[in-house]
């Protein structure tokens, strides 16, 4: 068997501190002690309660100054985009045509999706990120790899081939037969092989025919495994382009329920532009909006009221949605989460930003049995973050008198320079600098 013990703070959510007492949503110990087992956690909590049980001969790394935490989970983010992040000018229309389609298009040769799939995973990792959900491209191939380059690193990873039948230039569409047989070909490959999953991902109603998404919600129906991956209500262009696809529809998110897409194993990423119905609809079905603050910021998309969403019980986890996001980091989307929230009059609390980033993603991905917190019996996915990891953040956290203040200055100075090491399964997965 083996066994690693690291000394240092820790800190994980148990729930969602905007609903139970924020006591009983998080555990912190600022001298605590993670137990790795066979790449599962053994015991988290306290250094002085439990050093002393420690196994005999249990090797101790002891990590002053770094802070302990579960992996991210980013709960939206499109691989094939690594390369038009920053993509100026633009907003969300034009920019699938100017910068995101011919960028797809590439994906159509399997070398370059796999040297891109290499790229995007050492990302997330240096970011601190061990689970995605992430769309690939229309290609089954830009799917086979990202699917073999996780299975490789043991990362518990959530993804699908887009389903795209319109409204996108040749070489981007697929038709309603070759995207039902790719998707049953790669659920049959892929789903749960490893620490993988699979989502079904029509990329918005505007791109997807009737028939193309009755066609995902019957693979939706034949397999309760997997996920539904999509977009909705993010930009005011497309709500209207999809009023007038679906003209018979009340509002955007009655296309997806029509089609036997809005269930509690389905993430929305967006949903900025949702009344309270819509809101109350997605809550009582218990799917879940990804919240991507950097993007709606970068592509004008609008603000995102996670304070009206948690006011209808809507389940929200954030993600980057690289690239309309322009960070991989799942600590800078906190900061901007809060910056949305500011604009609006509504602050968001560091913990409740913190769940959103871990916790809650894990949620959302229906892998919160495994991983998004570090219970024992989970498995190891953690992240060390360095409290000193820039003169400027030594300074500040230096400072900080609460737990809520470290983990706000943490968000507010982010980039990946912050992360010192990433593990996945209890394996080192990312050392920054390389060390
Ligand atoms: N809506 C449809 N496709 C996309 C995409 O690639 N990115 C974003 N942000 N929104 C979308
Ligand atoms: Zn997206």
């Amino acid at each position: 068997m083996s066994r690693h013990a690291y000394r240092a703070a820790l800190l994980h959510m148990l729930d969602d501190p905007s609903r139970v007492p924020a006591a009983e949503a998080h555990a912190y110990h600022p001298d605590g002690l993670l137990l790795v087992e066979d790449g599962h956690v053994a015991a988290f909590g306290a250094w002085d309660a439990l050093g002393p049980t420690l196994p005999e001969g249990t090797p101790v790394e002891h990590l002053p100054g770094r802070l302990i935490a579960p992996g991210f989970v980013d709960a939206h983010v499109h691989y094939p985009q690594v390369d038009v992040i920053a993509a100026w000018g633009a907003q969300l229309l034009d920019w699938l045509n100017t910068h995101t389609f011919p960028a797809e298009m590439a994906f159509a040769d399997r070398a370059h999706a796999d040297a891109v799939a290499e790229i995007f995973l050492d990302q997330l990792l240096a970011n601190g990120t061990t689970s995605a959900l992430a769309f690939c491209t229309v290609h089954k191939g830009s799917a086979e790899a990202l699917f073999e380059a996780a299975l490789a690193r043991d990362m518990r990873l959530v993804a699908g081939k887009v389903l795209m039948d319109r409204e996108a230039p040749a070489g981007l569409t697929d038709t309603v037969d070759s995207g039902r047989a790719d998707t049953e070909a790669l659920i049959r490959a892929y789903g749960g092989k490893g620490r993988l999953g699979y989502a079904v991902t029509p990329r918005f109603a505007v791109t997807s025919s009737d028939a193309q998404l009755a066609m995902a919600g019957e693979l939706l129906a034949a397999h309760p495994d997997v996920l539904l991956h999509t977009h909705m209500s993010e930009n005011r262009a497309e709500i209207a382009r999809v009023g007038g696809l679906f003209p018979w529809a009340g509002d955007y998110l009655d296309v997806y329920e029509r089609f036997g897409l809005l269930g509690p194993r389905s993430v929305f990423a967006h949903c900025i532009h949702c009344d309270e119905g819509v809101m109350g609809r997605m809550a009582k079905a218990g799917a879940t909006a990804a919240f991507c603050p950097s993007s709606n910021l970068l592509l004008g998309s609008g603000l995102f009221s996670l304070k009206r969403a948690c006011a209808c019980g809507m389940s929200v986890a954030l993600g980057t949605d690289v690239g309309g996001g322009g960070s991989f980091s799942q600590l800078h989307m906190m900061a901007e989460a809060y910056k949305i929230g500011q604009l609006q009059g509504d602050s968001l609390d560091p913990l409740h930003a913190f769940y959103l980033g871990t916790l809650a993603g894990a949620r959302a991905l229906h892998i919160d049995r495994r991983v998004g917190n570090l219970l024992p019996g989970k498995e190891a996915d953690f992240v060390v973050l360095d409290l000193a990891a820039t003169p400027l953040v030594a300074r500040r956290t230096g400072r900080a008198r609460t737990l809520a203040e470290t983990l706000f200055v943490l968000a507010v100075l982010a980039d990946d320079r912050l992360v010192e090491r990433t593990y996945l399964a209890g394996r080192l997965a990312h050392a920054r600098g390389g060390a």
